[in-house]
């Protein structure tokens, strides 16, 4: 399986923190965003990885990944979007590094509690089709929102004005190579992007989407008050972790 991370986007809503950088470089508490999805696909065994970026802060990756040494990788690869297209669209410019293989693709600015290994493992034996990971919170409607009927999501609604369920649609999925041909068939939305959630309602309508309600604690990092409550739950986790001198007593 190969890993996705999607850091392009004008972070516009963080404005005017993203005025002169991406989204994607500013801290989480003790680490540059990005950092945080990175370690979330090599955690979870994937090696094979591609960062999707844009902006005019892409050379800024470079010099912070490199080749992914730092991660325990032998290579790091990227890829450039363009303008603002949406994440489908930055999805799209992985074809060819995908190379047919299923694909593990997470929005740069997602960070979990808990390792996506079980779930990296349960899309292996799934074989193909495609998997979301759903997650309970209080302001859904800032979200994908899946609607769902007898456990099964009929479809999932792009930041509804009320929400049918009180699920966020987490920024962690994982597609068939067949996604890219999905992307191909979708139209732009009103604000102009190739959406992720047309992709997914796709394989809702093909019967071939799977989903898990995420275990652990989950936000994005996209606005001011996402970015200041991922600070505190990795503050929280930091400080809850045992330190290698009270380890050693
Ligand atoms: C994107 C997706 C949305 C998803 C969210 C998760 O929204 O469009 O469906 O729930 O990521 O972080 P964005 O925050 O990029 O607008």
């Amino acid at each position: 399986m190969k890993g996705i991370i999607l850091a392009g986007g004008l972070g516009t809503r963080l404005w005017p923190l993203t005025k002169v950088t991406n989204k994607h470089l500013l801290p989480v508490y003790n680490k540059p965003m990005i950092f945080y999805p990175l370690e979330m696909l090599v955690n979870a065994g994937i090696q094979d990885i591609m960062v999707v970026t844009g902006g005019n802060n892409a050379g800024d990756f470079l010099r912070l990944l490199g080749n992914g040494k730092n991660f325990g990788l032998r290579h790091l690869h990227y890829a450039y979007q363009e303008g603002e297209g949406g994440i489908a669209e930055a999805l799209s410019l992985t074809e060819d590094f995908a190379d047919d293989q299923p694909l593990c693709v997470v929005l740069g600015d997602n960070i979990l509690e808990n390792s996506i290994g079980p779930y990296v493992e349960k899309f292996q034996r799934q074989g193909s089709g495609a998997k979301i990971l759903l997650k309970s919170v209080p302001d859904p409607q800032r979200f994908g929102v899946p609607e769902l009927s007898e456990e099964r999501v009929v479809k999932i609604h792009e930041k509804p004005q009320v929400a049918p369920s009180k699920y966020a649609v987490t920024g962690v999925y994982w597609y068939d190579h067949r996604v890219f041909d999905v992307i191909r068939s979708v139209e732009r939305s009103r604000r102009g992007e190739l959406e992720i959630t047309d992709v997914n309602n796709c394989y809702i309508e093909w019967g071939e989407m799977t989903y898990d309600i995420l275990e652990g604690w989950w936000t994005d990092a996209g606005t001011l008050d996402s970015l200041l409550h991922a600070n505190n739950l990795v503050a929280q986790a930091m400080s809850e972790q045992p330190s290698l001198e009270s380890e050693g007593s």
